[in-house]
């Protein structure tokens, strides 16, 4: 095996959809729905807003990279003064903007894909990327812009391994198809550590889970809405997603 880079992106790459079952898609598997991201009035108290508030200290800005709604940039109101929303998708930051106005917090987006944006989105004192690097297959550039934008400090949260890996079992049932084992919180880190940076590394469990009903499971897997049923008595013979989270900070 040859750098730790090249184990994820090989690891990432193996977790993509076969064409021939993409085509067969009624719709995206990938792109996510706003409704899921909606970040809430009370900010969860979790070991990544501990480091972001500490990185803020007691007044500072925010770029919030896959912010979707903000639910890691909003967690830092009060000492937060601007918050700046990176994300590819435009429904995601119209949801930002409108959770910067209920907060009345001075905010601004930029709509494309990180690292590109990384020249429109500017510096802030501290750079936040939640649930986002395993979207991500060349992350080298990916964590390198991170850095480059933040005058501070960056807080990185992501599950332990790769979000879908828990439905393995279904792609080989409904399609017939192996998946490769998941990218883990220790090969993100392990990439970290080619930069020359050792982050801060926190594990924790998560309370609050994204949806995983049948309808959106489906959906993951390519398949139709008549299928719906099959997938709901599939999912009910696999252990549970999990939970297992991890926030990695580290001063830029
Ligand atoms: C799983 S959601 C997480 C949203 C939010 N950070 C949170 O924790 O609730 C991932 C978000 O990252 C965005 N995203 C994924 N890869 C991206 C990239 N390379 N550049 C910009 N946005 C990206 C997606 O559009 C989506 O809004």
């Amino acid at each position: 095996m040859g750098s730790a880079a090249e184990r994820w992106a090989e690891l990432q790459s193996g977790r993509g959809v076969p064409p021939e079952i993409l085509a067969q898609a009624p719709v995206s598997p990938w792109t996510h729905d706003p409704a899921d991201f909606v970040a809430p009035a009370v900010p969860a108290d979790t070991p990544s807003r501990e480091a972001g508030l500490a990185l803020v200290g007691p007044s500072g800005t925010v770029l919030d990279v896959g912010c979707g709604g903000g639910d890691a940039a909003f967690a830092l109101v009060g000492p937060l003064v601007h918050a700046t929303g990176v994300d590819r998708q435009q429904d995601m930051l119209d949801l930002f903007e409108a959770g910067a106005d209920v907060r009345r917090v001075p905010a601004r987006t930029v709509l494309g894909p990180w690292p590109e944006a990384v020249g429109e989105a500017g510096t802030a004192d501290v750079v936040v990327s939640h649930h986002v690097l395993h979207n991500v297959v060349d992350l080298p550039p990916f964590l390198a812009a991170l850095t480059e934008a933040a005058g501070r400090g960056v807080v990185v949260e992501m599950l332990s391994e790769h979000p879908m890996a828990w439905l393995d079992p279904l792609w080989v049932r409904f399609h017939d198809l192996l998946r490769p084992d998941p990218a883990t919180v220790d090969d993100a880190v392990a990439v970290l550590r080619e930069q020359g940076i050792d982050p801060e590394v926190t594990r924790w469990a998560r309370d609050r889970r994204p949806p995983h009903d049948p309808t959106w499971v489906a959906r993951r897997l390519c398949l139709p809405t008549d299928r719906v049923p099959e997938v709901a008595a599939a999912l009910a013979d696999l252990p549970p997603r999990t939970t297992e989270a991890a926030t990695l900070t580290w001063h830029s």
